[in-house]
Parts: C-alpha cells; sequence; structure tokens
C-alpha cells in the first residue's frame, strides 16, 4: 500500500465520527483532501464545514458543501485535519502547509480533534519534522533571533505567504522534551502569531492509515 492510499484508508474512516445536522471543522493537506472528497457523500446530512484554509474551503465548494464563517458559527462537534508529527500523548506538530494558525483556531472550537494520517507520521518524539512558527512579517529577523535563544535554527520558508498575509519560519532542531512549554515559549515571542505545536490542545482521536487498515486510537 502506498503511502497516499494509507491517507485515503484513514480520511475515510474518519467519516464513523461525523454526526448528521453538525458543521463539520476541516483542516488542510493532502490527507484531509481524501476526507474532503469523502465528505461529499454526506453532504446532504451534514449542515455544512468550517475550513481551515483557503485550499480546503475550494475543494469543499467544489463539491457543493456550504462552508460557514467561523464567526457565525457556535459550535463544530469534530475537527478532522492531519499531522506532520504525532505522539502517543496525542500532542502534534502541524504546519507543513502554512496552515496552522487558522487550524489551531479552528481545533479551539471543536469538541473533539480527530486526527488522520499514515503511519510514517507516529513518532516516539517531536521535533524531527522542523517547527512551522508563523510570524508576522516585520518581526522575522527578530523572531529568529529569539528562536536562536530557546536552541532552534529557524529557516525562512522563502517563497510562501499564509492566508493571513504572514511568513513561516521553519525550526530545526529544536529538544521538544515538554511540548506545552515550548508551545507557549514560543507563543510569548512579540510577533509570533502561533507555532505549530498542537500540545495544549492535541488530538482526541488517532486514526492512522496502515497496510492492514485504519486502526483508531484513542
Ligand atoms: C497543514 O498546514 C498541516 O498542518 C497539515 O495538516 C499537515 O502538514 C499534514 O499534511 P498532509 O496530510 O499533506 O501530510
Amino acid at each position: 500500500m502506498t503511502q497516499d492510499e494509507m491517507k485515503k484508508t484513514a480520511a475515510i474512516k474518519a467519516l464513523e465520527f461525523i454526526e448528521d445536522d453538525t458543521i463539520v471543522g476541516v483542516g488542510t493537506g493532502s490527507t484531509v483532501n481524501h476526507f474532503i472528497d469523502a465528505l461529499a457523500s454526506k453532504k446532504n446530512d451534514i449542515t455544512g464545514a468550517v475550513s481551515s484554509s483557503e485550499e480546503s474551503t475550494k475543494r469543499l465548494k467544489a463539491l457543493d458543501i456550504e462552508v460557514f464563517d467561523l464567526n457565525g458559527v457556535n459550535e463544530i462537534s469534530v475537527y478532522v485535519d492531519g499531522a506532520d508529527e504525532i505522539t502517543e500523548h496525542m500532542h502534534m506538530i502541524k504546519g507543513g502547509g502554512a496552515a496552522l494558525t487558522r487550524e489551531k483556531i479552528v481545533a479551539a472550537v471543536a469538541k473533539s480533534f480527530v486526527c488522520i494520517c499514515d503511519e510514517s507520521k507516529q513518532v516516539p518524539m517531536l521535533g524531527k519534522f522542523p517547527l512551522p512558527v508563523e510570524v508576522i512579517p516585520m518581526a522575522r529577523s527578530y523572531v529568529a533571533r529569539e528562536l536562536v535563544k530557546l536552541g532552534g535554527d529557524p529557516v525562512y520558508r522563502q517563497g510562501v505567504v499564509t492566508d493571513n498575509g504572514n511568513v513561516i519560519l521553519d525550526v530545526h532542531n529544536l529538544d521538544i522534551i515538554d511540548p506545552k512549554r515550548l508551545e507557549s515559549d514560543i507563543n510569548a515571542i512579540v510577533g509570533v502569531v502561533t507555532n505549530g505545536l498542537f500540545a495544549h490542545r492535541g488530538a482526541d482521536v488517532l486514526i492512522l492509515g496502515t497496510p492492514e487498515g485504519a486502526k483508531v486510537v484513542k
């Protein structure tokens, strides 16, 4: 089974967590694209979706799934999104697709976070995947110097502007022993919008795509 087939297996399994007549939180990325395609089969059962990126919004609308503005929505029962890395404690690194801030906002509103990924994303410790940090453009150099003080090696993601008009620093070589603390410390740097550590709000359910099928971890 290819990595993409494993992603698809996990994405299809996530449909079982979607309740009728609710608004579904939808993440971003190649695994979520499979989920959006599968969600089309339930579009008449759900109220609609809240999206975490322009890219996902476009795909949802192309499949005639109504997309709501988060400000007009009181409740999201389930948020479905991928991850770049996830541990057994359900802490994640996200933001490989630069959508981390909107993803974190929608995840904060959702009652439950269902993470879908192929088995390669499960790691014993976070940090091999460089940690994305969304930064206000004028603060880029200052934030980079502060990230060096925290022990990381920030690299400016050239040519990428987020949906919020900001830039991304990918931080290599961080020792992520205490993900919650590091998440808070990086977010305390002036000029940081947010970082891709999802530790304070981790996943509630993990659906792993494996060659043997989808494995659900709660
Ligand atoms: C998007 O910004 C990310 O948080 C994605 O959720 C993450 O990069 C996973 O992407 P894939 O599903 O493409 O692996």
